[in-house]
């Protein structure tokens, strides 16, 4: 064989290995909605309540007689524990006294499905119930067609999808409303535990602080606890106020974060300026301003969101949160904010300083000052 022919087969193996890449890539990204939907069934099917209750590596019979699966789907769960394994939310033991290669599987839990206990403070299955609600679910059908629209006919996705924006869905329907604000408290819950442990300087020194679009008021809640002498207030919608348990720590105020925020040391927004636009995002800072005192006063507003960051050098953080932006375009007017975007609306909505502190893996601590 001549050199040319040999370097155009050469040439040849290598585009086919990049064609196969390219294929598998593609199949990855058709087949990426298993992965949550795996996921959703083992927590409908409460399988990490079973495995952290168990106590013990617990072999997929038992697995299957606690989770009453008949024997005929025995097969069926271990090829789904199968997918979740490989995903890291559960792990496998080897049993080294059985012959029988189908019953020496033995599953014990991970850090991951933890998070998926449905009676621990900290959980994530709230969340992904919700994120994975037929209701959010079917705006991503619209995407493209929404992207042809203009503006007025509608904001996002989900308005242009029969069931209407979140606030629409929330505010109309009980049963919603109690289902995305136990989504909400899970995670806040999860939140809270981690930053009054990890960030105690971020409370030094307050009396008060306001939970602006506080949910429930788990985050609330947690904060009082922690530090007694922190006197905390939730401002939220009526609708949500009305659903809300009284607390004998958090005071529940009904308003209009937009009309007023009441006065504290310091206002706290988690995960609220990522559903608005800049521009609303100012006008929301703007009442925050007027409701805490300047840094030497000792006032600050408090801000827990992302802060995309390409440089963070962890690219399954940034592709969450670039997941995380696309489902706010989706669902909301708001979006994920890189440093910059965030540094715009401080400056804009007249605060002078800031400071971001990386605490929470996805998501920030921030401190913004006047
Ligand atoms: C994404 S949820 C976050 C809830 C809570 N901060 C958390 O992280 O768990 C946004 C919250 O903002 C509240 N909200 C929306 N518009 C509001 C307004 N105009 N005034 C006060 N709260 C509002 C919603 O009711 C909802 O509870």
């Amino acid at each position: 064989m001549s050199t040319a022919s040999v370097m155009e087969s050469l040439d040849g193996e290598c585009q086919s290995l990049e064609l196969l890449k390219a294929q598998a890539l593609g199949w990855n990204h058709i087949f990426s909605f298993i992965n949550s939907m795996s996921l959703k069934c083992a927590v409908e099917l409460g399988i990490a309540d079973i495995i952290h209750a168990h106590g013990k590596p617990i072999s997929l019979l038992e697995l299957a007689t606690k989770l009453s699966i008949p024997p005929i789907r025995n097969d069926d769960l271990r090829r789904l524990m199968r997918l979740l394994v490989f995903s890291g939310f559960f792990a496998r033991k080897r049993d080294g006294n059985s012959q029988d290669h189908d019953d020496e599987e033995l599953y014990i839990p991970t850090t991951a499905s933890a998070l998926l206990v449905k009676e621990k403070d900290a959980n994530i299955s709230s969340s992904l119930l919700l994120m994975l609600d037929q209701m959010f679910l079917n705006p991503w059908h619209h995407l493209s067609s929404w992207f042809k629209q203009d503006k007025v006919s509608a904001a996002t996705p989900f308005e242009a999808a029969p069931e209407r924006g979140i606030v629409e869905a929330t505010s109309q329907s009980p049963g919603f409303n109690s289902f995305f604000n136990e989504g909400m408290a899970s995670d806040a819950r999860f939140v809270a535990k981690l930053v009054v442990e990890e960030c105690a300087e971020v409370f030094r020194g307050l009396r008060s602080l306001v939970d602006v679009g506080g949910g429930t008021g788990a985050m609330a809640r947690a904060i009082a606890e922690a530090y007694p002498q922190v006197k905390c207030t939730v401002l939220e919608l009526p609708y949500v106020v009305a659903s809300s348990e009284a607390s004998e720590t958090v005071q529940l105020v009904a308003g209009d974060m937009f009309q007023y925020v009441p006065p504290a040391d310091a206002v706290l927004l988690k995960w609220v300026l990522h559903d608005w636009s800049d521009e609303e995002c100012v006008k929301i800072l703007k009442r925050c301003k007027e409701a805490v005192p300047s840094k030497e006063e000792g006032g600050k507003v408090i801000i827990i969101e992302m802060v995309v960051d390409f440089d963070i050098g962890r690219p399954e953080l940034v592709e969450t949160q670039l997941l995380f932006d696309m489902h706010m375009m989706v669902h909301t007017a708001g979006k994920q904010r890189n440093e910059g975007e965030w540094k715009n609306i401080f400056t804009d909505a007249g605060f002078t300083n800031y400071k971001i502190i990386p605490a929470l893996g996805l998501r920030s601590v921030m401190e913004v000052y006047h």
